[in-house]
């Protein structure tokens, strides 16, 4: 049986620059304290605002032992709640996500409005106050149309983070688009080596034949440093900022978080199979087609990418100890109508194959660290910079959390 004292002993133990000790990725007691000491104290991507179109509209997850809903009430806002009858504790909604003008819960039909107060519940006696008994509530925030959650009681400072995307994403008009299509998959791997193999693209060539038609592979655009490194990088992020996108690699101080806008390769425009736009008249206000892709990673559980035609969300959510939910949503202009505007195939084509790869990537990495003679391997300085970068930062956030010491980098 791990500790958490005997988890900290690994972390203080690992080499620089090499990948984390097998425990890390196998054991259920690495997980729980994952679970413990991360998922539920940062924010979270939770859902694509664009899945809640309306009031009633809600999205249900699980973070660990926690079932989640967030739902948009009637004054447009949207909140998220611990989904758990203040009853008996029932789970109150377990479809993956619907509409309902209020939720109601299946077991004795306790009501709850959209905004989470209690306004009906049979026989309770005269005694009883539905004020004290409404949903609890979790912190949730809207970003680049991103639902953010955290489980924690006091939530970590996301003003910068909001600040930053916000700022960003603002010309992609997330307000304005709807989904067009979401894919969940399961891959048999821990959630760190989803996040690991995103987080590098020494990978793409050997694995990725549709993507590489469009994505650039070059560490210097992709990895963990300044995209202005890379000349073509710098060229973009000029005549991006200069047309109004902003651009420029920003990192977060504690680098949770980046954003980047970052060329495709030669005239592609978006990621589809001849690069040409998969949308057609884009999304509208964006400059020209060939703005490239805005990046942005969130940890633990999200990256994602901003088009002139689309916009990807990618959300991770662990399972257990080796199994890890991915979720991919494809979002488009309101305005566009699929079959005219767009076709769905060739929207998702790039995506769906891309993630499939990842997925088989992933579980043999896991296959191969499962094994006793697995030990921690050197990292590229030059192509994998970026999983370093990643796995410094939660080597960092767990040894502050177990420890109650908060790591600083030496430029926060
Ligand atoms: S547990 Fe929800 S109404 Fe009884
Ligand atoms: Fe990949």
């Amino acid at each position: 049986m791990l500790d958490d004292a005997d988890l900290l002993a690994l972390l203080l133990s690992r080499r620089p620059g090499t990948s984390l000790a097998r425990p890390f990725y196998v054991s259920p007691e690495a997980h729980d304290a994952d679970l413990r000491h991360i998922w539920t104290k940062e924010w979270i991507f939770a859902a694509s605002a664009a899945e809640m179109p309306k009031a009633g509209s809600y999205v249900t997850l699980q973070i660990g032992a926690y079932p989640i809903v967030i739902v948009r009430g009637a004054d447009g806002a949207i909140r998220a709640f611990h989904n758990s009858c203040r009853h008996r504790g029932s789970r109150i909604c377990s479809e993956a996500k619907g509409t309902s003008p209020k939720l109601v819960c299946p077991y004795h039909q306790w009501t709850y409005e959209l905004d989470g107060r209690l306004l009906w519940a049979r026989d309770m006696g005269p005694d009883f106050e539905p004020t004290k008994h409404g949903l609890k509530p979790i912190h949730a925030t809207v970003t680049a149309g991103m639902v953010f959650i955290c489980l924690a009681e006091v939530a970590p400072d996301a003003s910068a983070l909001k600040a930053a995307a916000d700022r960003y994403a603002a010309p992609h008009r997330l307000d304005e688009l709807k989904v067009a299509h979401q894919s969940t998959i399961v891959e048999q791997a821990n959630w760190k080596l989803v996040l690991e193999n995103n987080r590098e693209c020494y990978h793409c060539a050997g694995s990725h034949p549709a993507l590489c038609r469009t994505f650039n592979d070059d560490p210097d655009l992709v990895g963990s440093d300044d995209s202005l490194s890379s000349p073509q990088g710098a060229a973009h992020v000029a005549r991006c900022e200069a047309a109004g996108l902003p651009s420029r690699y920003v990192i977060a101080p504690n680098e949770q978080w980046r954003l980047v806008r970052i060329p495709f390769v030669g005239d592609a425009v978006s990621y589809t199979m001849d690069g040409r736009a998969a949308v057609a008249g884009g999304i509208p206000g964006m400059p020209f087609a060939n703005a490239g892709s805005l990046l942005f990673f969130h940890y633990p559980n999200t990256w994602n990418h901003f088009l002139s035609d689309h916009v990807l969300n990618f959300r991770v959510l662990p399972i257990d100890a080796q199994r890890t939910q991915v979720t991919t949503t494809w979002l488009v202009h309101r305005d566009a109508v699929e079959g005219r505007d767009y076709d769905l195939n060739r929207l998702t084509e790039v995506w769906v194959a891309t993630n499939d790869e990842d997925r088989r990537i992933v579980e043999e990495n896991q296959v191969g660290i499962n094994s006793p003679a697995y030990e921690p391997g050197p990292y590229s300085p030059k192509q994998e910079s970026g999983v370093l970068q990643f796995v410094d930062w939660y080597a960092r956030t767990l040894q502050g959390s177990i420890t109650g010491r908060k790591l600083v980098l030496a430029a926060e």
